[in-house]
Order: structure tokens, then sequence, then C-alpha cells
């Protein structure tokens, strides 16, 4: 193998990339290890899983797995889900420091306030929470089934964190209910703004738009499709027309040019230093990072137990009902 230089990051050559993947593969046969990804990760991150899926889907996947080493190429809060779901394997995180601000925006502490304020309400925590907020709480959603989950709730008044684009996009659909949001958001997504999109609209007449619930209420209002990233993929490789503009982190080319590299998939292309709706922290996920953690097996996953009992409780109640 060419002798890289894994601890500091370096642009990788191509052939570089293909011998570290390799490598890698490797390891996790030899370590009995699956490796998961979700569809924001670097190309040659995702090129390497065993399975790169939405936060439902990879939750999923993390329950199910028989392997003895989980090693998940994603942001903190998902590790924390594959253990939570798994306790009795070994969940590897790449980079500890890849978390999820928008999952920082709320504390165990302040939903323990907020229960005091509303007794009655049914408390419902998108996935994107960290282990102690789940504890807290009655039910996890994700982008992909809150819908469906929150309108199955008998509670005629929900209390929902931390995301407010997507608590907004929930409510409206569930007029029936009474709603509390947090005001947490995901800035890559909420800071996309809708004159932006105005004028992606404009530049491509005959374009569909698809859009993650992440996106602000006015970004929202302009889309023909809405869903989690699982659900674009599927509208956008399969509907009518040529052209999709996508909003979400340009991540997901990768595979919806896969799936279909017949169509032309657009993303946004000025809207800060990153030029697209990028998150920094999933991409803190490199190659080498994966490989180093799999053949050292460290950066594991560790929880407190009754963390993990308590926390357990809202992601099963989510998955047997989604
Ligand atoms: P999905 O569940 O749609 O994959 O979204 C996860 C996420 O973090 C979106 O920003
Ligand atoms: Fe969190 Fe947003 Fe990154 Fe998703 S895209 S992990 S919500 S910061």
């Amino acid at each position: 193998m060419t002798k890289l230089v894994l601890t500091q990051e370096k642009e990788l050559s191509q052939e570089e990339i293909k011998e570290l993947q390799e490598e890698v593969r490797k390891l996790a046969k030899k370590k009995n290890a699956v490796i998961l990804a979700h569809y924001y990760q670097r190309p040659e991150v995702q090129d390497i899983a065993d399975f790169v899926g939405d936060s439902l889907e990879l939750a999923r996947k993390a329950s199910k797995t028989d392997a003895d080493i989980i090693v998940f190429c994603g942001v903190r809060f998902m590790c924390e889900t594959a253990k939570i779901v798994n306790p009795t394997k070994k969940v590897l995180h790449p980079n500890p420091e890849s978390g999820c601000p928008m999952a920082d925006m709320i504390t165990a502490d302040q939903v323990r306030k907020l229960r005091e304020k509303h007794p009655d309400a049914e408390f419902v925590a998108y996935i994107n929470t960290t282990a102690d907020v789940k504890a807290e709480v009655d039910i996890c959603v994700t982008s992909a089934n809150a819908p469906k989950i929150i309108k199955k709730l008998n509670a005629k008044k929900i209390v929902f964190l931390p995301d407010q684009a997507l608590g907004n996009w929930v409510a409206k659909q569930v007029p029936d209910k009474e709603f509390v949001i947090w005001k947490g958001f995901c800035p890559p997504h909420f800071e996309f703004t809708y004159k932006e999109l105005l004028k992606l609209k404009k530049q491509y007449p005959d374009a569909k738009v698809a859009v993650h619930p992440e996106c602000h209420p006015k970004v929202i209002e302009l889309a023909d499709f809405v869903g989690s990233t699982s659900q674009i993929i599927k509208y956008a490789t399969s509907v009518d027309v040529n052209r999709v503009i996508i909003i979400t982190e340009v991540g997901l080319k990768h595979t919806l040019q896969k799936i279909n590299p017949n169509k032309e998939y657009i993303f946004p292309q000025s809207m800060n230093y990153c030029r697209t709706v990028y998150c920094c922290t999933m991409k803190g996920i490199t190659l080498p990072k994966v490989y180093e953690t799999l053949k050292n097996e460290t950066n594991e996953v560790i929880l407190p137990e009754d963390i993990i009992e308590r926390a357990k409780r809202p992601i099963q109640r989510m998955l047997d009902l989604s």
C-alpha cells in the first residue's frame, strides 16, 4: 500500500482514495464491522459504506445489524442513536467532533422546564437531538415520518423540538392539534432564502423543486415536493421532468447521479462561503479518519446506561409506529 500520511488531512489522489477504500473494506470484513453512512457524507465515504440512508433507515439498520462493530459515518446524534438501539455493539464515530448544531440548541434541562409548563402535552423530539434530550421525551420522529406519527398521537397538544422549520411544516398538516414549537434550526438549510430559490426557478422554469423540511417555511412554500433525504431521492430520480432543483445538503448529489444519471440535479450555487447548502460537520468525517478509527477501534461512543435505557423508549416507539 502507498505510504499515506493519515494523521494530517491532505487532498488524496484518486489512486490513494481507491487504496484506502480497499483497506477499509478489508478491515471491515476482518473485524465483522458494518459501515453505515448518511447521504450527506463525502462521496468517497459513501462508497465504502455497507449502507447509505436517511436518519430513519440508518436507525433501523443499526437496530438490526449482527455485526460486532458499527462504524457510523454521520453526526454525533446518529451515532448515539445507533448505540441506544443496539447497546451491546461497539459503535465508532470517525470524528467525535462532528456534532449537529441544531441538536445542541436544546438541553435536557430545558426540556424538563418545558414539561412543567406543558404537563398535558406529548413531547415529540426530532431525531436530531442529543441522547440526554431523547431520554426526556415521549417519542422521536424523523423528517421521513413526522406528520404520519404525530397524527397517530392521542394528545391534543404537542411540544415539538428542536427544529422550528420541521415543526411548522408538520403543524400545518395536523391542524387539529395545538403545537408548541422550540426555536432551533439547521444553519445550512434554514439560512437558504426563498429569494435564492426564486432566482433558480426563473433560471430553470422547466424544473421541479424538491426541498428538505428543515428549510425556511418560505422556501417550503415554493416546493413541488418536501421530504427526507431518501424521499427526495425517490422523487427526484423518478419525477417526469429532466431537471430538479434540490434544496438540501449537496452530498445528496452523489446518490442521485448514481441512481439516475440521465437527469440534471441543480443544487444552489451562491448561498454562502461554501457556495451551496453544505454541512461542515457531516463533511468532518474523512476517509483517513474512517480508516484510522476502524483500524485502532478508537472513538467509541459511550453513553450512561440509564440514558440508554430512557432514550431507547421514544426511539423504539417511533420505529414501531413508522
Ligand atoms: P434525513 O433524515 O432526511 O436524512 O435528514 C437528516 C438531517 O440531518 C438533515 O439535515
Ligand atoms: Fe444538523 Fe443541519 Fe447538518 Fe443535518 S444538515 S446534521 S440538521 S446541521
